[in-house]
């Protein structure tokens, strides 16, 4: 059996949540492999809606596992604050949710230490979310991190000799570190992880493949944040990319199946850095209104601009991208007209080339501009309903991107989901 990975293919919130949610009675199980609480992925169904930090989107459906991998970044405060109150609501999140023994656990520390180094870029910052992610794979990759796991070892030792490496650094960078309440918070949401079932997922995950189970992998944050390939350094500090699935969960790359690419029908971004397709006018604003672009996690305004299929085209050859989802068109239900960034140009030279560095400023988007669908699509329930300016979108798209597009998300609701024949 192969296992399916759905990830973001801008700079995160197109959408993940939703969509994980709506696929996942076809799977036996659903895991996350990279990130941590930076990601904030909302779920919308029966007239409730959920924020999803750590956990998996796979929870609400029925009964399938759910794999927090080892690839992921873990803050025991939120996670115990996210779990109680999922229980609070009814789901048996002990019963179906596992955590790898190697993810790596966000200290209190690691958040001083994200909210200095902001300090000290000054006008440079990245605007992070503040929740220790940087500091966190930093000392994974250093090996000084703390895992899941080494509760069960030696723990007090080995966190108070990562604490005090830390209390050091934050010393040298003129911080004056208090954390002694959230450290004792921080100690009790220990204890209170131990009450889940902490494996290892590695094992896990390829037994289920070997019995013929499905497996649906869940992205976070989006491949323009990506380390690697992401506008560095405006990124976030894991592989948000298809291969963040093999080494964030332990599969080899011959199991992965479909690759599930989502975006939104524009584009948006939150933090620091690059972005061509930028809107700074009422167009913007229009946006950022419509489409509720507003930060899951922070509330931060998100920035709004126009879709750019230059990103696109590079996210999909980086990811092997082998279906296309399109979410919140009904945002632009109302537009005149719609403009889509098919090349960029720099130094009066145009390329449909992603370059090295895409500094602010330096590019200038080309656009086509092709009609509004003029239409309130919200409670369609099939493509066959599409009015024409929609479905000639929708092509153009394809033929621009080279792979299908096979769900529209036509707001935020569950149901709100329309399929296409392929
Ligand atoms: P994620 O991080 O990729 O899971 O995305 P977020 O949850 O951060 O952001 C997506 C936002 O758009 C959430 O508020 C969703 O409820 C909402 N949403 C998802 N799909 C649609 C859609 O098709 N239309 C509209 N209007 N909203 C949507
Ligand atoms: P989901 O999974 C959007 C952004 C931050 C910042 C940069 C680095 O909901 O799509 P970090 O805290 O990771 O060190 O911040 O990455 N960022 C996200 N933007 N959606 C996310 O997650 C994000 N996670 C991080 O705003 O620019
Ligand atoms: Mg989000």
């Amino acid at each position: 059996m192969k296992i399916d990975v759905l990830l973001g293919l801008q700079w995160g919130d197109e959408g993940k949540g939703k969509v994980v949610d709506v696929l996942t009675p076809r799977y036996d199980a659903v895991a996350r492999f990279q990130g941590g609480p930076n990601a904030g992925h909302t779920l919308e169904f029966e007239g409730k809606k959920y924020v999803l930090r750590s956990i998996p989107s796979g929870i609400f459906q029925h009964g399938q596992v759910n794999i927090i991998g080892n690839g992921v970044v873990l803050d025991p405060v939120l996670f115990q604050e996210e779990a109680e109150s999922l229980e609070k609501s009814g789901i048996a999140l002990k019963e179906i949710l596992k955590i790898s023994k190697k993810v790596h656990l966000i200290m209190p520390t690691h958040r001083l230490l994200d909210a200095a180094n902001e300090k000290a870029k000054g006008g440079a910052k990245i605007g992070t979310t503040g929740k220790g992610i940087g500091p966190t794979y930093t000392d994974k990759i250093s090996r000084n991190g703390l895992r899941l796991g080494d509760v069960f070892h030696d723990f007090e030792t080995k966190y108070t000799n990562a604490r005090d490496k830390h209390i050091a650094t934050l010393k040298s960078m003129g911080e004056n570190p208090e954390f002694d309440e959230l450290e004792q918070r921080w100690l009790k949401a220990i204890e209170y992880i131990k009450g889940y079932d902490i494996v290892d997922s590695e094992y896990l995950i390829n037994s289920l493949l070997r019995e013929g189970k499905s497996v649906l992998c869940e992205g976070a944050q989006g491949t323009l944040l990506d380390v690697d390939f992401g506008s560095y350094p405006f990124v976030t500090s894991s592989n948000t990319i298809c291969a963040g699935a093999c080494s964030g969960l332990g599969v080899a790359p011959n199991k992965i199946g479909e690759v599930f690419g989502i975006f939104k029908a524009y584009c948006t971004r939150v933090g620091s850095g690059p972005f061509p397709t930028e809107l700074f006018d009422e167009t913007g604003k229009r946006i950022r209104d419509l489409g509720h672009e507003y930060g899951a996690v922070t509330g931060r305004e998100r920035r709004c601009g126009w879709i750019d299929l230059v990103a696109l085209r590079y996210s999909i050859m980086i990811n092997g991208v082998t279906q296309l989802i399109m979410m919140k068109s009904d945002v632009l239900d109302d537009f005149d007209e719609i403009k889509a960034c098919v090349a960029y140009k720099i130094n009066g030279e145009e390329t449909t080339q992603f370059p090295f560095s895409i500094e602010e400023n330096a590019i200038e988007p080309v656009y086509v501009t092709l009609p509004g669908w003029k239409t309130d699509m919200t409670h369609f329930k099939s493509e066959s309903e599409f009015p024409q300016a929609f479905s000639d979108y929708i092509k153009f798209l394809e033929k621009e991107l080279e792979t299908p597009i096979t769900i529209i998300s036509i707001g935020p609701d569950r149901e709100q989901t329309i399929e296409r024949n392929k």
